[in-house]
């Protein structure tokens, strides 16, 4: 077994993900090989997600588990990386007995020093965050695939009363625009077939001038038989300019993920979400108008401080009136440093499980009618391999990222795009027949059918 073998269990959200790939880039460039058996390691790292609180006891019990291959083998160094590391900083160290490092999302580069103190047996933390730190110039390390997530701005400065980001993730800051494209075209040599620009709040990105409408239509640019996907966009910044630069490209697919988060002003207001549902709608609409197929999809706290069944039925409503194609939803969990931590957290925890069951059978609901109405429609799918259950049926996703199931045939290959006909479909599955095979290669491929 070599000296430096690292094994890496992400948690949370898409940047974590990301945040892993630049963290396995750096400890690659310093000698350490990546292990995917937790049993072979001398270091185990877990990147961690703060932001409610049932995510951070999972990690508890995680680390419980972990306990016992310490005590085998008293050499191993347990790492925790992330959001939790951030909030809970040298707490993390003396109250959970088996962590030797604790390291927040902006000191990534130097985990090689903090791992050096740690084999020496001392305890490794560092976790200031920092006001221009974007890891521009480290190679994340991604095995092949088709599907790549790239962080193109890194913090959050929205402070939503009820999030813990900004304060684990520290304040706003964009990638360079020239590097996010160099790091898309190796993507593109490499086969990769979609790439999804991810940010706390992407429609913030600036790079000395240039917005995220240009930095989509760079990115849009490199490849076209690449999809283009981004997340996350605050209702408050989704400009015009966008929503044209994502209708006039081709191969950026038509899908915003648009957080709602209440149907309520009042709640809204208590969020600190800086819109009104009117101001929502009118986005949702004029979207609509400009990209003719466009799907959304949205987060939803239920329960949050003061909401009341008033607000709820709001809630339920702004979505019937929607009609998202997928939702995150959430019960509120109360984040201790937070605005909202200081309010009464006052509904009920049986009134918070209804409200939140009400609003996953009503998404349910309007996922099954929108993928019916989709029976006998032409959809394009980039195909991702065999389906889950059959090796006689493939698998992929259309372009507002449904999962679509068809025959299998000896002329399809992983990573190619296909013409489709749903003729079948469930809340979160579409079955469908083949209707043409594109090309492998070929850069006239049409991405809509
Ligand atoms: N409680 C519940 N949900 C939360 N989110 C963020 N903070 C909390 C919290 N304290 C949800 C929001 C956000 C998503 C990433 O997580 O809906 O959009
Ligand atoms: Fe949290 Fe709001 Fe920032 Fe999203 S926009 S990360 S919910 S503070």
């Amino acid at each position: 077994m070599s000296k430096n073998n690292i094994y890496i269990e992400t948690y949370g959200c898409q940047m974590n993900l990301a945040d892993t790939e630049i963290v396995m880039g750096i400890l690659k460039n310093n000698g350490y090989e990546i292990t995917q058996n937790a049993e072979d390691a001398n270091v185990i790292l877990i990147n961690t997600c703060s932001v409610r609180d049932n995510a951070e006891q999972r990690i508890y019990g995680r680390l419980g588990n972990f306990k016992t291959l310490k005590t085998e083998k008293p050499g191993l160094v347990v790492g925790i990386l992330g959001c939790m590391a951030e909030r809970l900083k040298k707490d993390l160290i003396e109250e959970k007995k088996i962590v030797d490092l604790v390291v927040g999302p902006d000191e990534y580069r130097r985990l090689p020093e903090y791992l050096n103190v740690a084999f020496n047996g001392e305890k490794g933390i560092g976790v200031k965050l920092s006001r221009t730190e974007t890891y521009d110039d480290i190679t994340p390390y991604r095995e092949d695939g088709l599907q790549a997530w790239l962080s193109v701005m890194r913090g959050c400065d929205k402070f939503c009363t009820y999030c813990v980001v900004p304060f684990t993730r520290g304040r706003e800051r964009s990638r360079s625009l020239d590097s996010i494209v160099e790091e898309i075209k190796v993507l593109s040599k490499r086969g990769f077939r979609e790439v999804t620009l991810l940010g706390q709040n992407v429609n913030s990105y600036n790079d000395n001038g240039s917005d995220f409408a240009d930095l989509l239509s760079a990115c849009a640019a490199v490849d076209p038989k690449m999809r283009i996907r981004f997340t996350t966009s605050h209702p408050q910044d989704l400009s015009d300019k966008l929503l044209y630069t994502i209708a006039g490209k081709e191969n950026i697919c038509n899908y915003i993920h648009l957080p709602v988060q209440s149907g309520s002003n009042r709640i809204l207001k208590l969020m600190n979400r800086t819109y009104t549902i009117e101001h929502y709608m009118g986005l949702i609409e004029k979207a609509k108008k400009i990209i003719p197929d466009v799907s959304f999809s949205t987060d939803i706290i239920a329960g949050f401080p003061g909401e009341t069944l008033e607000d709820h039925l709001m809630t339920l409503e702004v979505m019937r009136q929607v009609r998202y194609d997928g939702a995150y939803m959430f019960k509120y969990s109360p984040r201790e440093g937070t605005k909202a931590y200081k309010m009464e957290d006052d509904v009920p925890e049986e009134t918070k499980v209804k409200r939140l069951s009400e609003i996953i059978d009503l998404q349910q609901k309007i996922s099954h009618e929108l993928n019916q109405s989709l029976i006998g429609k032409e959809e394009i799918v980039l195909v991702e391999g065999f389906s889950r259950k059959s090796i006689e049926f493939l698998s992929g996703r259309t372009d507002s990222n449904k999962v679509a199931i068809f025959p299998r045939s000896e002329k399809i290959k992983e990573g190619s795009y296909v013409k489709v006909r749903i003729n079948g479909a469930t809340s979160g599955t579409l079955f469908a027949d083949v209707v043409e095979v594109y090309p492998e290669t070929g850069e006239n491929l049409h991405l809509t059918a």
